[in-house]
């Protein structure tokens, strides 16, 4: 939801910051593409900026035709809109004299804010509240001289949510960042330092970086950092160094990320694996916390996330009340803490989220904390917010995603949460060393079986090409199936937009087999045939159903299972696998089907229409 770069360097070469802060823009794209703009400031006190509505190519072009003159300070901001269209009007940054703002978030008590400047003789261009602030900021530029303590002052009026950068052309050699509930990280460099939404604003320039806590202003010079709190008071920020490097932040001669993202994925779970295991062969998870005594005593797992991390929590709610017989409830972060749910000390509270920045999620997080539970986070993005909110956190190592649809994420997602059932079920005492080990072996085993399912992609590119115009797609799944069959609507939905919707396959006869008519397109998720009781033929009895009202049935199963041959019009095949592993496999045909669909629609499938990747705003 909106990125924000900001950068200030010595002078030569004066092209830098400008640079600096579209390449920034570029890797933060994914975070909101509805408008684009740049402020400059140059150590002749001069303040220009650009802006362009459509996405940062429509600003690109704009620079290139009317190049600005060289620059000690820079900031940029790729918009996703709250307040105002998405017109090159209400594009960021926002003047008022000599200071030019950006901003992310949503600032609540704009209207009152507004009518005090109008009040006051203030005149207004845009319909943001952005712009709000800029004379806000102004004014208390005017009144304390000092750019620091006029952010201070403004931060300490505003309500809602915010990360604020600000500079001004009579100080060419500052940029001035104020966060509350809003992402900003510090990128340390030598003679030069950035801020960014999330490090891979900078990542090309610096792995050194700053982690900010709420409620924070920071001053940045080409020499030095200063971070106080809104009252002006000295604070400190975490220093940590980014273990991405900048090439897994680019395509590598993919057409898209997503489709190299869907490819990492076997590395992406490989690298969450990785090094998570003592001497002795037992499960070591340095980063949990959490008094083992305590998660002895829980007596409740509750995940909260939103999107696919929900969903990746709804598959791990199978293998953890399995493996630990603890139960575990899935919940929507935005529905979570708006109907009083039951959680105490208890409760251990499993936020996952890739970007860790999910508004909804992170506010789930501080509720739970209040009702006295503790919350372990599973978040991919190193310095983000709900990983310094939460008692414990769990990365994963999926590296960064920049496509908005979430594939590789998911997969981590799962493969951490499951790390995470194990480690309970070991503390526990529910299974025994061995019976871990081998857990741990089938996971392993896992990364070489996603990769045969990739090996075997062309056969479902196939597919849906010749599918581009369906007007409609349905999902079963039953047991681990059921997360799998959502996850792949909502991969539809999100990318090719058209209409997909998941079902459990059990479901299927309690009314969607009403949906069933000649032609419809369902895929069927089989669970294996050597896993629970009768799930296996139960399914297959559903595929029989709907192939007899004519529904086109592409079958997911695994291979050498020859009894869904009768009935599927497709099969997409996926290698043997233990039933809850087989997630990570079964997603993946649909991911690629998903992707292809839309890449053959003409579609952008990395910055799908009104969505954006971290939704920082509730
Ligand atoms: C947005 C994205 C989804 C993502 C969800 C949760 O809606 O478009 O792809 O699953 O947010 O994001 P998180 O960063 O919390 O995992």
């Amino acid at each position: 939801m909106c990125g924000i770069v900001g950068y200030v360097g010595r002078q030569q070469p004066n092209g830098k910051p400008l640079e600096v802060v579209m390449e920034g823009l570029r890797r933060l794209e994914y975070r909101g593409y509805d408008s684009a703009g740049v402020a400059l400031v140059g150590r002749d006190g001069v303040l220009v900026t650009a802006k362009k509505a459509g996405k940062l190519v429509n600003l690109a072009d704009e620079l290139d035709a009317r190049p600005l003159p060289g620059a000690t300070a820079a900031i940029g901001h790729t918009r996703w809109a709250t307040h105002g269209a998405p017109t090159d009007v209400n594009a960021h940054p926002h003047v008022a004299g000599k200071i030019a703002v950006i901003h992310n978030g949503i600032v609540e008590n704009f209207a009152v804010l507004k009518a005090e400047l109008l009040a006051d003789g203030a005149t207004f261009l845009s319909e943001t509240d952005t712009e709000v602030v800029a004379q806000l900021l102004a004014r208390a530029y005017a009144r304390l001289g000092d750019l620091s303590e006029a952010m201070c002052a403004v931060a300490q009026r505003l309500e809602g949510t915010f990360t604020l950068l600000a500079v001004h052309a009579d100080v060419p050699d500052v940029v001035v960042g104020a966060r509350h509930d809003s992402p900003l990280v510090v990128g340390l460099g030598d003679g030069e330092n950035f801020m960014g939404s999330d490090v891979a604003a900078f990542i090309a320039h610096t792995r050194r970086a700053l982690e900010l806590g709420q409620d924070q202003v920071v001053t940045l010079t080409p020499d030095s950092v200063t971070v106080t709190d809104f009252t002006g008071a000295p604070a400190q920020g975490r220093a940590f160094t980014v273990d991405w490097d900048a090439a897994a932040a680019e395509k590598g001669g993919y057409r898209s990320f997503m489709d190299k993202e869907i490819d990492d994925q076997p590395q992406a779970v490989a690298d969450t694996l990785l090094g998570r295991t003592g001497l002795d062969g037992a499960l070591v998870l340095d980063e949990v916390r959490i008094d083992e005594s305590l998660l002895r005593s829980i007596d409740k797992i509750v995940v909260i996330a939103c999107g696919t991390a929900a969903y990746a929590g709804h598959v791990a709610k199978y293998a953890i009340e399995h493996w630990c017989r603890i139960p575990v409830e899935v919940e929507l972060a935005h529905e979570f803490r708006y109907r009083d749910p039951v959680v105490n000390e208890k409760t251990l509270v499993v936020a996952i989220s890739q970007s860790g920045e999910t508004m909804d999620t992170l506010m789930a997080v501080r509720h739970a904390r209040e009702q006295g539970s503790k919350v372990l986070a599973i978040v991919n993005t190193h310095g983000s917010t709900i990983p310094r909110e939460s008692d414990a956190v769990l990365y994963t190592h999926a590296g960064p995603e920049i496509a908005v649809a979430s594939t590789k994420a998911f997969l981590s997602q799962i493969t951490a949460a499951y790390l995470l059932g194990l480690y309970l079920a070991q503390l526990r005492g529910n299974k025994f060393p061995d019976e871990i080990a081998e857990l741990l072996g089938q996971l392993r085993a896992m990364p070489a079986k996603i990769q045969t399912v990739l090996d075997g992609a062309e056969h479902v590119r196939e597919v849906a090409r010749s599918m581009r115009d369906t007007p409609s797609v349905l999902f079963l799944g039953r047991h681990v199936g059921f997360p799998v069959a959502l996850e792949g609507a909502l991969k539809l939905k999100e990318l090719a937009y058209i209409h997909a919707e998941g079902f459990a396959a059990g479901e299927l006869k309690h009314g969607p087999i009403a949906l069933i008519e000649e032609g419809q397109a369902v895929f069927v998720i089989v669970p294996s045939p050597r896993g629970r009781d009768s799930l296996h033929s139960k399914v297959i009895s559903n595929i029989q159903e709907i192939r007899a009202r004519g529904a086109h049935t592409l079958v997911i199963a695994e291979e050498g299972d020859d009894a869904v041959l009768p009935f599927a019009d497709e099969v997409f095949r996926i290698p043997q696998c233990p039933t809850l592993m087989s997630p990570l496999l079964a997603v993946v045909p649909l991911q690629l089907f998903a992707c292809e669909l839309a890449t053959a629609k003409g579609l952008d499938v990395d910055q799908p229409r009104n969505l954006a990747k971290s939704v920082t705003v509730e």
